[in-house]
């Protein structure tokens, strides 16, 4: 059996130049497949707005939700490193209300790790989860929570200027006390730039080939989302198509009677029909 996932294995990893693996998961069995298919990490991220819920987009996420889909993670993937995604307005507000509810993914969830969006702006609240023994995940470049004020889903770092500033980032929040980083949406130029840079690993998430690892949202990487795909992702089955056939085929034969079929009905105990018979005819 594999041994529980700690963080020191990700300091070896990096220094050993092994690539970590990483993917999110909302719900029990998924997280079981990613644990029995070997992933270092689990994201259980605010995406879930998008994935399960339906939402347009993060922002109406609660920590309500999180921590419920967090503990079903847990338990389906026991020895994996499971991180939670702090969603909307549970750090943005005060430090006090940004440690309070990364407690809660550990205490109530059993989550190893959280996450955070922000570089320079949130980092008193990345000192301030450490410091309370914490491991912290920052999450810079594209941050879809702030979208708004990035003019959108949008790649980040894509001129000198701007990439310095993605790159003054990932030092803000390494020099807070982070023990992983996550670099989402940039060119994979600024990806390796940080990577080295940083003692601390680096993951990707459309930052390129050479950060220490790569993320995807589960739902884009099995072919279960629909609304939209981002250019990073790679679609590495399509199970929308999987689903819907199978009901299809439900729907057809539940329509010609040919589900149930013999094998699927429970029998009665020998002699009891007759018995049974009988008895509603008196
Ligand atoms: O919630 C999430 O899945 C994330 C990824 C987009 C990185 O934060």
């Amino acid at each position: 059996m594999a041994q529980k996932k700690m963080i020191q294995d990700f300091s070896e990893r990096k220094q050993k130049n092994e690539k970590i693996t990483f993917v999110t998961a909302y719900d029990f069995p998924t997280a079981q497949f990613a644990e029995t298919a070997g992933l270092d990490m689990i994201l259980v991220g605010d995406s879930l707005g998008m994935c399960v819920y339906g939402y347009s987009g993060t922002i109406p996420v609660t920590m309500e939700q999180m921590i419920v889909h967090a503990e079903a993670v847990r338990r389906g993937a026991p020895r994996t490193f499971v991180i939670g995604d702090m969603p909307f307005m549970s750090y943005q507000s005060s430090v006090e209300k940004a440690v309070e509810n990364a407690g809660r993914f550990l205490k109530e969830a059993g989550c190893d790790a959280i996450k955070l969006e922000g570089g320079q702006r949130v980092v008193p609240q990345i000192r301030a989860i450490v410091e309370a023994g914490i491991v912290v995940m920052g999450h810079i470049g594209l941050t879809p929570q702030s979208s708004g004020q990035l003019g959108g889903h949008r790649a980040q770092g894509r001129t000198a200027e701007a990439a310095r500033q993605v790159v003054e980032d990932a030092l803000a929040v390494q020099a807070a006390g982070a023990h992983l980083i996550l670099l989402e949406a940039v060119p994979p130029e600024v990806g390796r730039f940080i990577t080295r840079k940083l003692a601390i690993p680096a993951l990707s998430i459309g930052a390129g080939l050479d950060c220490d690892g790569q993320l995807l949202i589960v739902s884009d990487l099995i072919g279960q989302f629909q609304a939209f795909t981002p250019k990073f992702v790679k679609k590495y089955a399509n199970v929308a198509e999987i689903i819907i056939q199978a009901f299809r085929e439900y729907v057809r034969e539940v329509k010609e009677g040919a589900f149930p079929a013999e094998e699927h009905c429970y029998r009665m105990v020998e002699g009891e029909e007759e018995k049974f018979l009988e008895l509603m005819a008196r």
